[in-house]
């Protein structure tokens, strides 16, 4: 379960552990953003003193890969697919219905704190295009008005 909070001695344990891999940069990335859901800036100066690099290699790693976040996720996370057969099916459209209802774009957080926006590549639902998740629960052939109950389901669950 992840803990959106700047947490040092979660930070400092997952380095400890996996400081001495190989090519130990990027396990340390995954193993701190499972761990607090994000990358905390905080983060980088003891990644870089770890692995004897500059903070700017360590922060040019993490802007590099878009799957790494840097600020915390909301505190639902909804994937969106844009991959062929969703895009065949009208994602592009439900792309932007879903933007403009939450304000904002991929890789961003609502306002409220509510949803993290982000795309993906195909979740293996393409018969039932376009799709989504919302924390991994899967949604297909999503239209705008399907869309909006999703998220009063979503704002409803505890
Ligand atoms: S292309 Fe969207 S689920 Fe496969």
């Amino acid at each position: 379960m992840t803990q959106h909070v700047w947490d040092k001695s979660a930070v400092t344990r997952v380095i400890a552990e996996l400081q001495d891999q190989p090519g130990a940069l990027l396990p340390i990335l995954h193993g701190i953003q499972d761990s607090l859901g994000y990358i905390p800036p905080d983060s980088v100066p003891l990644i870089a003193s770890a692995l004897n690099l500059s903070r700017a290699e360590v922060h040019g790693v993490i802007t590099f890969y878009h799957y790494f976040r840097d600020t915390p996720p909301g505190k639902h996370t909804l994937h969106l697919c844009r991959a062929e057969s969703c895009q065949s099916m009208g994602s592009a459209s439900l792309e932007k219905y879903v933007k403009e209802k939450l304000g904002v774009g991929f890789h961003e957080t609502t306002a409220d704190g509510q949803f993290s926006l982000e795309p993906v590549y195909c979740l293996g639902n393409c018969a039932c295009s376009p799709a989504l998740t919302v924390d991994g629960e899967i949604y297909g052939r999503v239209t705008p008005q399907r869309f909006d109950e999703i998220l009063e389901e979503a704002r409803g669950q505890a």
